[in-house]
């Protein structure tokens, strides 16, 4: 874990600091038989993020946190590896992994060079974790590395939308009107010492993906339900019910590379 990149090195000081915080979401969520999704808990039976049949299957999770979605991998039979960069994290989720017997590897390092070999996997999943926290440039063709031919990639992150609307302080909530452009963003630093986040257009998630080897399968916008509570102040549900806050991208690993079909 020497020779990273600074917003590697940067994002691992911010969430070090942060776990404390996100320990008992994590609790809660390793409790949950039915997994639900990101900040307004929306049922896996709307946005389907997982494979109907994950017996058996080799998977990853790219920056597992407390590795609350591990778990219901592993539970569902499949063979899962949580990565993560954050040891405060991982000591979380080491501890819940104990707590519910189960037995899975759990590897601190960064999504962006992930020590498996090629194609290692069927599946690979992230929930605000690498598909928010790192480089897309270098997380999603690694992904593709990681993944069979035929593989799926599935990520859930905060939608272009909303970040296009964010206001820069803290603890406020997205507005009704467009804050920043939209061309040329990528890397994102919130003013503060909050680490670094990567936001794309839907075009260049379109043109990284495709070019890293996935055709794309579904992008979901998310909606809540209207009586849906979340912890975040970043968006109100009055917004979030009229506009998409969070995506879901779903696309597949080709069989044969693009450049000999
Ligand atoms: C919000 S948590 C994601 C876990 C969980 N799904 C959740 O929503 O709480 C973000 C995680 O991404 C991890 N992370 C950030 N950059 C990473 C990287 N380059 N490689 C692996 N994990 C990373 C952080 O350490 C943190 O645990």
């Amino acid at each position: 874990m020497t020779d990273v990149p600074e917003h590697v090195r940067r994002n691992r000081v911010l969430w070090d600091e942060w776990a404390q915080k996100f320990a008992a979401g994590g609790e809660e969520a390793w409790a949950q038989e039915t997994p639900t999704w990101g900040i307004w808990s929306v049922p896996e039976s709307q946005v389907k993020m997982l494979p109907e049949d994950l017996a058996g299957k080799d998977v990853i999770e790219l920056g597992c946190g407390t590795a609350y979605i591990s778990s219901w991998l592993a539970r569902r039979g499949a063979r899962v590896v949580g990565i993560d960069n954050s040891a405060a994290q991982l000591a979380t989720a080491r501890r819940l992994r104990q707590h519910y017997g189960l037995d899975f590897p759990l590897l601190q390092g960064n999504a962006e060079a992930v020590p498996y070999p090629d194609a290692s996997f069927d599946f690979a999943i992230s929930e605000y974790g690498a598909c928010l926290w790192a480089d897309p440039r270098r997380w999603v063709p690694e992904s593709a590395r990681l993944l069979r031919p035929g593989g799926r990639l599935v990520f859930l992150v905060n939608s272009f939308l909303m970040l296009l609307c964010m206001p820069p302080e803290d603890n406020v909530a997205a507005t009704n009107r467009l804050l920043r452009p939209a061309f040329d963003v990528y890397r994102v630093e919130w003013p503060g010492d909050v680490g670094i986040e990567f936001h794309l257009s839907h075009g260049d998630w379109i043109r990284l993906l495709r070019g890293a080897g996935f055709e794309i399968e579904e992008l979901v916008e998310v909606r809540p339900e209207p009586t849906a509570t979340t912890r975040y102040p970043f968006v109100t549900l009055e917004w979030a019910r009229q506009w998409p806050c969070e995506e879901v991208w779903k696309v597949r690993k080709r069989a044969v590379p693009a450049a000999i079909r």
